[in-house]
């Protein structure tokens, strides 16, 4: 049975990916230090409460057990922190991932899947971005990722570690049994945020920035449902056991939707009132971000089955107004 490490399990995408791996057949531990996830989200395999910081814990982890595979989510992910407090990220985003492909090294354990993000691309300069497009991150939080993508390739030539980077587009949704969902504290994602705000856990929705180059003024992204992204992770991890080169894809749908088509869609799926309050645009924030994931579909052979905002926000709508 394939076992698969899986560090930051409890997390959101993390949460989702443990599940998704158990109804697959695997063999699942997860290791998270509970810094923003939550132990019952777990709902699969062993669980080991210990931080990537800690290098006896590593060490002891990989020489008791055999591991096929290790998928990294761990990492923080808000891009305006990074800029305040970039010490944090690089520590956490690439000091510990380093420490956890030096266990991996000397484990001789030579399968990793990566948490990326479109953050390490930067303002875009094409209308899509594919894999190619320039890298040049604007905040600590894409460079910390794309260091570790440079570093990846680095382990792969030296040590022979494959890897697959996945860089997600904007992940949202949650799990389509109604299990699992994102659970950010704070949460600072449209989504969710949209969706308190039709449920009344939240008085409004801030819309920030009305005079972007689109047509709605508003920021376009492209949203791309967890359960996708869970399946995308199976076909990388897949490549990789029939012994294939380090890859890394960027994962979303090709559509964008705008935060006014967001919150639209979130009004038709609630059938709730949404109060908006337009605000500032937020530092940082490109007008459009829409993947081009070709590369994924030719070469994972990934096809999204939750295209449709519509039913990412059903999905996340469930769990918004799940009992409590
Ligand atoms: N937005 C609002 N109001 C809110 C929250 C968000 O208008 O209350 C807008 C943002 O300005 C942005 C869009 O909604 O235009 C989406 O914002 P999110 O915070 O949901 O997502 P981001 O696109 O900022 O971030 C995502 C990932 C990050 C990653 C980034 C890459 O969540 O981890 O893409 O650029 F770094």
């Amino acid at each position: 049975m394939t076992h698969i490490l899986v560090v930051g399990g409890a997390g959101y995408i993390g949460s989702h990916m443990v599940k998704h791996l158990g109804a697959l057949g695997c063999r699942v531990t997860t290791l998270d230090n509970l810094s923003g996830g939550f132990r019952d989200a777990v709902l699969h395999g062993a669980f080991i409460h210990g931080d990537l910081a800690d290098k006896a814990l590593l060490a002891q982890l990989f020489s008791s057990q055999r591991f096929d595979a290790v998928m990294h989510f761990a990492s923080h992910i808000q891009v305006g922190e990074s800029v305040l407090d970039p010490g944090k990220y690089y520590e956490n985003n690439l000091v510990n991932t380093l420490n956890l492909l030096n266990a991996m090294r000397v484990a001789r354990v030579h399968r990793f899947i990566f948490s990326s993000t479109a953050a390490i691309f930067g303002e875009p300069q094409s209308a899509t971005i594919g894999e190619a497009h320039p890298k040049q991150p604007i905040n600590p939080y894409g460079r910390s990722k794309l260091m570790v993508e440079q570093a990846l390739a680095d382990y792969d030539h030296a040590y022979g570690i494959k890897s697959v980077c996945l860089r997600y587009f904007n992940a949202a949704g949650a799990d389509p049994e109604g299990q699992l969902g994102e659970r950010h504290e704070p949460e600072t994602h449209l989504i969710p945020l949209v969706l308190q705000a039709a449920s009344g856990r939240r008085s409004h929705i801030s819309v920030f920035g009305r005079d972007y180059d689109t047509p709605d003024g508003t920021c376009i992204r492209d949203y791309v449902h967890i359960a996708d992204l869970c399946q995308a992770h199976w076909l990388a991890l897949q490549t990789l056991m029939q012994g294939a080169d380090s890859q890394a894809y960027n994962l979303g749908n090709g559509n964008g939707f705008s935060v006014q088509e967001v919150i639209e869609v979130a009004r038709q799926v609630t059938g709730c009132k949404i109060t908006v309050v337009d605000s500032p645009r937020r530092a940082g924030d490109p007008a459009r971000l829409v993947a081009h994931s070709a590369a994924a579909t030719q070469a994972l052979g990934w096809r999204p089955q939750h295209a449709a905002l519509e039913t990412l926000v059903e999905h996340a709508w469930r769990w918004e107004t799940r009992a409590r």
